[in-house]
């Protein structure tokens, strides 16, 4: 039964004690969450990976990308384990390494530059430098670190494309097309400006006087969760409550994120809620398990989710608390099922750019 489920976490808990942590994402269920030490967006989830060195066992309760990072970011002693390996991230497999170093090596034809060594030009600025959205894979985050690129995440985006523009003049920014769109367009730059690459397309789809004139090219993956809100969802808050505010998450289409009032990463929302008083009313744009625990939290609020039909993060729901359960035993017996682990000639490129994000992004 579901009490013996949580019986027996809690009971491996209590054994494995201070070797352990539990991070958790804000999209896991509740039967999750319960478990979890730390509990936090993307950002804060790795650094929290570096601030216990002491555990030797880290159980990341959330997808791929995020247990490889913290792999990444730990020490060489900690195991990261993902507790179902089919937790994955349907954005972050939008970009694959082959396809982005096919387009890299194209860009900097057109640029006139050698695609290994990017040079600085004489006013000492790069042609062009990658961003990585934190969702992608650990390949991604290495070729950014070899490139003289960066990570970024949905809570410092602008931070980072602003560390980008002091060194070069374009950033080529993947997966996510809709967080560096709406990211740039708030720092000002015009769409115009921010065309996208297409990998299945010649140029990307682009002419070469398109990629001259561009600040920001865009790879054209998304999520499939945010790509669902839409304007009408938020007219339809706005008309059944007057006076409502509306939050979403910045890999909501542009259009969206300009009709809200605020957009921010799940820990935004979370704060923002937060900040709000009893009898407020707000809507928000993300993920339904993070959506549903702030309505109940705060039950003296009208907090609801913009899209009536639930919209679960199909793939942070596969970590289930009976696979929970599963890796907390077999940790207990010794043995270290789902571990997760970057070869090192992936992690030490990577760690540079998630390295750069951390200095630039405290
Ligand atoms: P956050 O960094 O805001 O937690 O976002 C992660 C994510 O996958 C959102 O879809
Ligand atoms: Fe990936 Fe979207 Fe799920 Fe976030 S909500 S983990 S971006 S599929």
């Amino acid at each position: 039964s579901q009490q013996q489920l949580h019986e027996r976490i809690r009971r491996a808990k209590a054994t494995l004690a201070e070797k352990l942590v539990i991070l958790g994402h804000f999209y896991q269920r509740d039967e999750v969450v319960q478990h979890a030490d730390f509990l936090g967006d993307s950002y804060q989830l790795a650094k929290a990976a570096l601030s216990k060195p002491e555990a030797e066992h880290i159980v990341f309760c959330g997808v791929h990308f995020m247990a490889e990072t913290a792999d990444i970011l730990s020490e060489e002693h900690q195991q990261v384990i993902l507790p179902n390996l089919a937790a994955g991230c349907s954005m972050a497999d939008m970009a694959d390494e082959d396809s982005v170093e096919a387009a890299w090596e194209d860009i900097c034809e057109v640029y006139g530059v050698d695609p290994e060594h990017v040079e600085p030009g004489a006013d000492g600025k790069l042609p062009i430098l990658p961003v990585t959205y934190m969702n992608s894979s650990a390949a991604l985050k290495a070729f950014c670190g070899r490139h003289g690129g960066i990570v970024c995440t949905s809570s410092n985006a602008t931070t980072v494309l602003e560390w980008a523009f002091e060194r070069a003049h374009r950033v080529l920014f993947f997966p996510d097309q809709h967080l560096g769109r709406n990211t740039a367009k708030a720092m000002g730059v015009p769409l115009e400006q921010m065309p996208m690459w297409n990998p299945r397309r010649t140029l990307g789809g682009n002419t070469a006087e398109d990629l001259q004139q561009a600040k920001v090219l865009l790879w054209h993956g998304f999520c499939s969760v945010h790509k669902r809100f839409n304007v009408r969802q938020i007219e339809k808050a706005r008309e059944e409550y007057p006076g409502c505010r509306v939050i979403v998450h910045p890999e909501s289409p542009m259009p969206v994120v300009d009709a809200a009032d605020a957009a921010g990463s799940t820990d935004a929302i979370r704060k923002y809620v937060a900040a709000s008083s009893p009898g407020d009313v707000i809507a928000i744009g993300t993920e339904i398990n993070l959506v549903n625990r702030l309505t109940s939290e705060y039950p003296d609020r009208t907090i609801f989710c913009l899209d009536p039909v639930i919209c679960p993060c199909s793939t942070m729901y596969r970590i289930h608390p009976g696979y929970l359960a599963w890796v907390l035993d077999e940790i207990v017996e010794g043995r270290t099922p789902n571990q997760i682990i970057v070869p090192e000639d992936v992690a030490e490129p990577a760690r540079v750019a998630l390295d750069r994000m951390l200095a630039a992004a405290p």
